[in-house]
């Protein structure tokens, strides 16, 4: 039986060296160790062998059997290692190739201008309302003294959705809005920035472009008081240098209206080709709430008096920034945006 295990032992450790692949080594095992193997069959034998031989050939058996596993364990475990080595070198990353890097966004010129806008209005004590784009009838010109019918809806050719519902014209309607949300408590002080939308389509006109509403509703609201508030707005915007001046207007929810103009931020007023020679050049319209307009919103209009404006964002920014046409704003030219 020693001879026996010797021989055994001694292929065995052949046969494990000379293993090539994982499945050899696998039924080197099952051979060797598995319950039908070779040491395990050497094993049960013991119990044959006269009782004084036993514990020395048993403690043979053993050795054999350990010194074995340890051989095949370490191949095993040689080869592990090496098969982790190689897929770890094919799937690994180069963490020193460049990158592909996002090129990094902007804010777009209208949202720069929306944003200086509200940050100036703000510090005058304003907060920021929203209305819905989807506007009806109502809010967008009935509300606002604009009566079906009255001419001054054909200045703003609208896209209508179905006879009540329209794209808003104008923020104006954010006016009756927050009155509706603020009363009966004062002050309403409020911009409203937003877009709006009208059938037009040119150099200086889009389908959709931006407006920034503003309203104060209060005791003792004066003209002067939205004169001084346009002036800070103006000089925030385009330097402390620049002038206002206020021309009559007419808007149907405004009582009186002006135009208002700015001194031209391109000669200084001297004139020139942008300002047409004058001097001046439109910025935005305003005037004094309507009392119509404040009872719609559900104020006393004898006890309670307003002024509002409304600021085209297209045109602040083309003023500001210089751009002749309004459609670069809209036409999202990368090596347009870029510059601002
Ligand atoms: N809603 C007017 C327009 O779109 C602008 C305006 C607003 C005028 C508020 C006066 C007061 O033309």
């Amino acid at each position: 039986m020693r001879k026996e295990l010797e021989t055994l032992r001694a292929e065995a450790l052949e046969r494990i060296a000379a293993a090539r692949t994982e499945d050899e080594l696998q039924e080197i095992r099952v051979r060797l160790f598995g319950k039908k193997g070779a040491l395990t069959r050497l094993m049960k034998r013991l119990g044959t062998l006269p009782p004084e031989e036993r514990p020395r050939s048993g403690e043979l058996v053993n050795e054999a059997r350990s010194r074995l596993e340890a051989v095949w364990e370490e191949k095993s475990r040689l080869w592990r290692e090496a098969a982790l080595a190689a897929r770890l070198r094919e799937e690994s990353i180069d963490i020193t190739l460049p990158g592909t890097i996002p090129p990094p966004g902007r804010r777009h010129p209208l949202n720069m201008v929306i944003a200086d806008m509200e940050n100036i209005f703000l510090g005058m004590g304003f907060s920021i309302a929203e209305g819905p784009e989807i506007e009806t009838d109502y809010y967008n010109f009935e509300a606002m003294n604009m009566p079906p019918d009255h001419p001054a809806r054909d200045m703003q050719d609208s896209f209508y959705i179905s006879e009540e519902f329209l794209l808003r014209t104008q923020t104006s309607p954010v006016q009756i809005r927050s009155m509706e949300k603020t009363c009966p408590r004062l002050p309403v002080k409020v911009i409203a920035p937003g877009k709006v939308y009208r059938n037009d389509d040119d150099a200086t006109h889009s389908p959709m472009f931006h407006q920034v509403e503003g309203l104060l509703v209060d005791r003792g609201v004066r003209m002067s008081d939205l004169k001084g508030v346009l002036l800070h707005f103006i000089r925030e915007m385009f330097g402390p240098e620049r002038e206002i001046r206020l021309r009559p207007s007419f808007f149907p929810f405004t009582e009186p209206s002006a135009e208002i103009d700015v001194s031209c931020m391109f000669c200084g007023g001297a004139g020139c080709r942008l300002c047409k020679g004058t001097g001046w050049i439109e910025i935005l319209g305003a005037g004094m709430v309507h009392p119509q307009v404040l009872r719609m919103g559900g104020y006393d209009a004898g006890a309670v008096t307003g002024f509002a404006f409304g600021v085209g964002v297209e045109r602040v920014a083309m003023l500001k920034y210089g751009i002749d046409d309004m459609r670069l704003l809209f036409d999202n030219d990368i090596r347009f945006l870029r510059q601002f």
